[in-house]
């Protein structure tokens, strides 16, 4: 059993919360949502628990309609009877706040609290999450909930962290609706002061739009033509900052209440593009996670790193909790590919490597109705007699074999930099080429660091620098003055950095930087950019490099940086491609098309090179090798993702195994390896 946890008087930064668990082992389990399930099921629940060591489970979260089924009368029993039978079995809780999926008979009593889409549609209840993020009448019943919960919860033993509300907009981002819009006019009112202010940000100028009071602005709600592109950006700025609004405000409640640390899952890393999590990070005491795989992708696992490496950017470099990710299976893709044996584990142990001291899923036992019947879960449909249960219990050994992992951090030389507002601005409409996305150079420059072993942090721009050796811009469309400046502060002072086509362009209103492309990054790299030519779909270039490029192609003038490659062929022969410039004590590359896989990998190889930078451990191809360090101790995980043995060279005791490494570990097809590494 573990033992009771103290967080003390209040909860603090993350990294404090994390190294206060006090537990003997790495958090383990997942959703628990036993309302689904008749009470006899609950005391059995408890003991396969107890069998595959889960230590922590989520519960209560889509409870709000059997918590309070009538207005302002609460059912509290169950929940009494489900904490305490937890307690009792030495599981510990991470309580919800239950207001992920407000009740049926709030929205009838309240229709005007649904949300509307863009063309005026409303999104009714009978899914989830059907509620505006700007209503007033939700926001004051869902903290009377959390009021409610709370109170009675707050010392409750079982109960060591709290759990705001579910995947804040994962299904309600963007409401349209007539109260968003007045709210909308409050935030730009804030953000503006005055309507001169707005009108000049908003270019209405153009197109006559011209704003005389502020009643007749709107949503960017279904227009005739493109709909103003700075009107769009505050809107996507707007709606983030109204669901952080009721993380606040849960908060806020949370905090007169309740001692334990407060968290709410992100959804960092699967294309999730409308919540600015890095502006959210400092509204939770632990940074929380739920990934994915994309079931339609081979290379679903670099997708995963990279999540994983991003949650850790958000979380300021400290451990962090995967909340929910799945056993095997998903239901909610075209083909939801189950995992094949040992997938689960290389998973879990892969976020565990990029510094998660915790591994949740959903969730704990398959339902039996509803839309996610056909969801993978810690005990299936066919019970624990099971390929998934069994590797659920292997987990949980495996967590318990790397306990002493807690609280250490992660190596990293490298950072890629990361802006959801760079990623909004970029793909407005009315730009240059539909074929660029921000996701695009972003993964291609993480893919080609993966298959070299080297781990990046994904930062944000404005993030401390100093401690890396190379940094990637990819895409960087859109970026604040002060963080081309630290950029530019970060290569004078010996750094390497690498900047990719349409980067800097435009300045937070989304206005374009003029004097010539990259903008912001101009005087930097030395060059000057006079016109795009993008490239047809399907067309490719040559480099006299060797390369070979598509999508994008501009018309470069290198006054100021050595050339390293110019195109061949395409619109723009003889043009330069690729660039540096020395800085200081550093360099500063630039990236002028969109370079095909071998070439992005050859790239980045220089780069590394430059920089200084090697992998964690040299591996084949196909094995990660990630580093966990705690001051004097470190700890080299390896992840063969391949179908042959492998052999790395290692000196340190394996955990998993307990074997010794001498000089070289060997990792048969599959497998994972954790190696205490030897203090030399
Ligand atoms: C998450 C959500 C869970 C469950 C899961 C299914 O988005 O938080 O409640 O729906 O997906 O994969």
């Amino acid at each position: 059993m573990l033992e009771p946890v103290d967080f003390g008087a209040a909860a603090g930064a993350p990294s404090a919360v994390m190294r206060r668990w006090q537990g003997n082992g790495i958090y383990f389990g997942g959703d628990y949502n036993p309302e689904q399930w008749p009470e006899e099921t609950w005391s059995e629940d408890v003991e396969l628990m107890r069998r595959a060591g889960v230590n922590l489970v989520s519960v209560g979260i889509f409870s709000w309609a059997l918590l309070e089924p009538a207005p302002g009368r609460f059912e509290f029993g169950w929940l009494d009877r489900v904490l305490d039978l937890l307690h009792d079995g030495g599981i510990q809780v991470d309580l919800a706040t239950a207001t992920a999926s407000p009740p049926p008979w709030l929205a009838r009593a309240h229709p005007e609290m649904l949300p509307r889409r863009a063309d005026g549609a409303i999104l009714w209840p009978g899914g989830r999450q059907a509620y505006c993020p700007s209503s007033p009448v939700f926001r004051e019943r869902s903290l009377e909930l959390v009021r409610a919960v709370a109170g009675r919860y707050a010392e409750h033993p079982a109960v060591v962290m709290w759990h705001v509300s579910n995947e804040l907009g994962c299904h309600n981002a963007h409401c349209y609706c007539d109260v968003s819009a007045e709210a909308f006019r409050g935030w730009l009112r804030e953000r503006y002061g005055d309507l001169d202010r707005l009108n000049d940000a908003w270019g209405t100028a153009f197109w006559s739009q011209h704003y005389g009071d502020w009643a007749e602005i709107n949503p960017p709600r279904t227009v005739t033509a493109f709909a103003n592109p700075t009107q769009q950006l505050d809107f996507l700025r707007f709606s983030s900052d109204e669901l952080r609004a009721q993380l606040r405000a849960e908060r806020e409640v949370l905090k007169t209440l309740v001692r334990q640390p407060i968290t709410t899952n992100f959804m960092i890393g699967m294309g999730v593009k409308h919540m600015d999590y890095q502006s959210w990070a400092d509204d939770v005491d632990l940074v929380s996670n739920d990934h994915y795989l994309t079931a339609a992708d081979p290379q679903a696992h670099l997708g995963l790193s990279f999540a994983a490496d991003h949650t850790r950017g958000v979380a300021g470099g400290d451990p962090w909790l995967l909340m929910e990710h799945s056993t095997s299976a998903v239901q909610w893709q075209p083909r939801n590919v189950a995992k094949l044996p040992g997938q689960l584990r290389r998973n879990s142990l892969a976020h565990v490597a990029r510094g998660a001291d915790g591994v949740l899923f959903f969730q704990w036992r398959a339902s039996r109705a509803g839309a996610e019947k056909f969801h993978s879960a810690l005990v299936p449909h066919a019970g624990p007699d099971t390929k998934v249960f069994r590797e659920v219990c292997q987990l949980g050994a495996d967590l318990k074999a790397l306990a002493e992992i807690r609280g250490s951090r992660v190596d990293a030389d490298v950072a890629i930099l990361f802006d959801w507002e760079a990623w909004w601005a970029v793909e407005l409409d009315s730009h240059p080429s539909v074929d660029i996305t921000y996701a695009d150079r972003v993964n291609a420059l993480y893919g080609a660091l993966w298959r070299a072993g080297v781990t990046a942090d994904i930062v944000h721009p404005s993030a401390d620098l100093s401690g890396y050796r190379l940094v990637l811009a990819p895409t960087l469309f859109l970026v604040r003055d002060a963080d081309a400046d630290a950029l530019r502060r970060f290569v004078e002072a010996g750094g390497t950095a690498a900047v990719t086509y349409f980067s800097g362009i435009v300045d937070p209103d989304d206005h374009i930087r003029l004097g010539g492309y990259p903008g912001a990054f101009r005087d930097l790299l030395g060059v000057r950019t006079e016109e795009f030519f993008p490239l047809r779909e399907g067309e490719r270039v040559r480099l006299d490099d060797g390369s070979t490029a598509d999508v994008w192609t501009e018309w470069l003038h290198a006054d100021d940086a050595e050339v390293l490659a110019s195109y061949t062929d395409g619109p723009l022969p003889g043009v330069p491609a690729l660039t540096r410039r020395p800085v200081g004590a550093g360099a500063a590359w630039y990236v002028g098309t969109r370079l095909d896989e071998p070439a992005t990998d050859r790239l980045v190889a220089r780069l590394l090179d430059e920089a200084g930078v090697r992998p964690a451990a040299p591996a084949p191809t196909g094995v990660e090798v990630v580093r966990r360090r705690d001051g004097e101790r470190s700890w080299l995980f390896a992840i063969n993702h391949t179908d042959a043995e492998v052999r790395l060279p290692a000196h340190g005791d394996e955990l998993l195994t307990g074997a010794r490494c001498a000089g070289e570990l060997t990792l048969p097809a599959g497998e994972v390896a954790v190696v205490r590494e030897d203090r030399t």
